[in-house]
Order: C-alpha cells, then structure tokens, then sequence
C-alpha cells in the first residue's frame, strides 16, 4: 500500500469504530473532528451515517466547510460538553502514542477538542510512527506579536525556529516551526514551551496523548492502545 492507501485505510478502520460506538450506544453522538488529509477521509467516510450522528465539533475552518458539504452539521464545542470522541491524524506519533500535530496549523483547536474528549482516536500511516519526537519540525502557535521573542526563548531551548511565512490561524495567530529537536521528554517540553509568554500552545500532545492508535500498514491497521 501507498501512503494514500494507507491513510484511506486508517479512515476506514476509524470509521468502522465509530459506527461500533454509535450502535452500541443506541443513540445519535457528537463527535470530534480534526484536520488535514487523512481527516478529510474520515469525513468523507462517516457522511454514509450522517444521519446518526447529530453533529460534529471541528478543528478547523476548513473541516467545518469539508463536514457541512456533506450536511453534517457543526456545534460549538461549549455547548456539545464533553466529547464521546475525537478522531484526527497527527504529523509523528511515537510507542505512547504521544504526538507531534499542527502541520495544518490547527494545532490549539486540536489539543482544545483532545482535551475535551473522552477517547481520543489517532489516524496515521505507517510513515508517522517514530521511535523519537522531533524529526517533524514542531509547531508552535504565537500571539503575532511575540513572534522573535517567542524565537529567541526556542533557540534557548535547543531548536532552530523558523517563522511559517503567510499562515494566519483559525484564531488570528502566527506559527512557528522549531526544527532539529530531539524530544526525549514529550510532557517536559511540552510544559516548557507553553511556559513561554505569547505561546498559545505548542503541538507537542503528551499531556493528552491519544488513546487509541489505528496506523495502517502493509500489514493492515494496527490497532495500538496506550498502556
Ligand atoms: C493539522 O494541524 C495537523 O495536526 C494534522 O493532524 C496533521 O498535520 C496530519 O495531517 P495529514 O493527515 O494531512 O498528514
């Protein structure tokens, strides 16, 4: 399999468990909906059951637009309340499933839902799945004014940042890319960096890592659960 098989596949095997979820349950569910590609074939996926799901609470703009498209509706997530589920994919994830996410510059709306959810479902192909954090430069998103500072305190910490050029977040935001980390303490970093004034977060989740990972591979989709 290619790495779109695989990422068709991995939408695949998370579809089917939330169709599971929702027969178990007997009742229609909100659920969570995160960014980038291997998401958009979810949402692809479960408009075939858009009637038994009574709304999605998205991390994005455009997931929002991709779910309306295909008349699933959108609820805010203040009033959706905690979330039975989250689905999304992630730019690295390592054996505690803990991520590197926010290539597609969604990262605080993607740590926000995670945080609100009570599973939180990680889609991935195989080539996500590392032994080390880091190699994948790590996102980080800034209050636009607190851009060099920001950078300066990053280079403190060991990395190289580099300003995305031309990319505005959901929420009016800034990103930076911090390259050559090697993160051998996922929740130290994470903390870390978050400490930093005019960080909003960092795409490090190993405070909330995922619960569930379902990476596809040649193999098949591996289903990996956090220990
Ligand atoms: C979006 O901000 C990211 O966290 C995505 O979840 C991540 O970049 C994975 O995207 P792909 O599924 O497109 O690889």
């Amino acid at each position: 399999m290619d790495q779109q098989e695989q990422k068709v596949a991995a939408a695949q095997a998370a579809f089917e468990y939330v169709q599971d979820l929702i027969n178990h349950w007997g009742e229609e569910i909100v659920i969570g909906i995160g960014t980038g590609s291997t998401a958009n074939l979810f949402i692809d996926q479960i408009a075939q059951i858009k009637n038994s799901i009574s709304a999605a609470v998205a991390s994005s703009e455009e997931s929002a637009k991709r779910l309306k498209s295909h008349g699933i509706s959108i609820t805010d997530l203040n009033s959706a309340g905690t979330l039975r589920v989250y689905i999304d994919g992630a730019d690295e994830v390592n054996e505690n499933l803990q991520l590197i996410k926010g290539g597609g510059a969604a990262l605080t709306r993607e740590k926000i839902i995670a945080a609100a959810s009570s599973e939180f479902i990680c889609i991935a192909d195989e080539s996500k799945f590392v032994p080390l954090l880091g190699k994948f430069p790590l996102p980080v998103e800034v209050i636009p004014m607190s851009r060099s500072y920001v950078a300066r305190e990053l280079v403190k910490l060991g990395g190289d940042p580099a300003y995305r050029s031309g990319v505005v977040t959901d929420n009016g935001n800034h990103i930076v890319d911090v390259h050559n980390l090697e993160i051998l303490d996922p929740r130290k970093l994470e903390r870390q960096i978050n400490n930093i004034t005019g960080v909003v977060t960092n795409g490090i989740f190993a405070d909330r890592p995922a619960d569930l990972l379902l990476l596809a591979t040649d193999d098949g989709v591996k289903k990996i659960s956090r220990s």
